[in-house]
């Protein structure tokens, strides 16, 4: 019979510095039948212990190419979702912390995107000419209503070629959950902003009028992330101010007008991969996560290139912080005890057509 499985109040007051120990070495017992994914947001001393990095899009793939028995997801709880859905049935995928969310992610429910295609029915027939896409920052049960009517999921580094799939089957596209994304992918491909209408899901019929919905190309759902909205076009003006020679590369979840200023927009992957490219002497303002950007920092230190962060304030995404080496060495020990803790498992009604989604997305991009 198996031992109870091992109690995270035992954990909590561990040191970072034992954890790490207890971590490594639940890893050599583990071997290979354990990969720790980590996204780039993840704080040092959980980052160091992953097997792959990478962003949404990178990660997604990995977990579908795993032949691990067990996927650590140390990110999100979308994201863990999502290895669910593309790894096998035998497969198990683990979010070391239950509450690590995404807000963004929560900005956009079931319910509510029913109601507004509802709503958008006594205008247009949405099946007939509205193409849902849902960026990976949502819940399972979202890519699954993408996948019930002929949409497709996006990450943040294909947004673009997810919406000219879109646009080649239907003439508009309902795009959920982040407005910024959305906006921006938009934008970068000529679509006028008036033709971009923002559907606030607090009200009825997203308090849009039926000539601004039939004129509209993309409905952006009016949600945000709370980590870029902290990024603003002044902090850009300020800092080129003083060192006028700076390169500024940006997330596109940041707002229109911030992406507008920046030379560069990507995903947190294309970010590393184009500041670790850079020319020593450069110097790049860099509008994502403090965690990125920290690491980002000291690596190119002693290559010359300087990196600064895009806000004078923190901006961290406290739910990728939630994420400590505590709780990743009580899910690791319990697995050597063979007990699986937090295991995050995506209901068959809704794996199926939500896997539809992210295959259809693996494959356009
Ligand atoms: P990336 O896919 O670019 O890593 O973005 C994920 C995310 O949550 C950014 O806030
Ligand atoms: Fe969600 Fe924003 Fe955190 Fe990314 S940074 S996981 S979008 S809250």
């Amino acid at each position: 019979m198996l031992a109870p499985a091992l109690p995270l109040e035992d954990y909590a007051l561990l040191e970072d510095a034992e954890c790490e120990a207890r971590i490594e070495a639940a890893k050599r017992e583990l071997g290979r039948r354990c990969v720790i994914l980590g996204h780039h947001y993840q704080r040092d001393e959980v980052f160091r212990h992953a097997d792959l990095t990478g962003d949404s899009l990178k990660l997604s793939r990995e977990a579908a190419r795993s032949d691990a028995e067990y996927i650590v997801f140390c990110g999100v709880h979308f994201m863990a979702e999502v290895a669910d859905i593309l790894s096998r049935p035998e497969q198990i995928a683990i979010l070391p912390d239950l509450a690590a969310g995404c807000s963004m992610a929560d900005m956009a429910n079931l319910a509510a995107v029913e109601r507004g295609w509802r709503e958008l029915s006594g205008i247009i027939d949405p099946d007939a000419s509205v193409t849902p896409v849902t960026y990976i920052n949502s819940a399972a049960d979202l890519k699954a209503f993408c996948g019930r009517h002929g949409g497709i999921v996006c990450t943040s580094s294909n947004a673009q070629k997810i919406l000219e799939w879109s646009f080649a089957r239907r003439q508009k596209v309902l795009f959920f959950p982040d407005q910024h994304l959305g906006r921006n992918t938009g934008h970068r491909m000529g679509i006028p902003l008036d033709e971009m209408v923002t559907w606030d899901f607090t009200r009825p019929m997203g308090g849009l009028s039926e000539a601004e919905i039939r004129k509209a190309r993309i409905i952006l759902w009016k949600g945000f992330c709370s980590v870029h909205q902290m990024f603003r076009p002044e902090h850009v003006d300020r800092f080129l101010e003083k060192h006028p020679e700076t390169r500024v590369i940006v997330h596109p979840e940041c707002a229109f007008d911030v992406c507008e200023k920046a030379h560069d927009i990507g995903s947190t992957e294309s970010i590393l991969k184009t500041v670790r490219a850079a020319e020593p002497g450069t110097r790049w303002l860099v509008g994502t996560e403090l965690n990125l950007v920290n690491r980002l920092a000291q690596e190119m230190k002693p290559r010359g290139v300087n990196v600064h962060f895009l806000s004078p304030t923190v901006c961290m995404c406290s739910t990728m912080f939630r994420t400590d080496p505590q709780h990743l060495a009580w899910v690791l020990e319990n697995l050597v005890a063979g007990q699986v803790i937090n295991r995050i498992r995506v209901p068959e009604t809704d794996a199926i057509p939500a896997r539809l989604t992210l295959d259809r997305m693996l494959a356009v991009a």
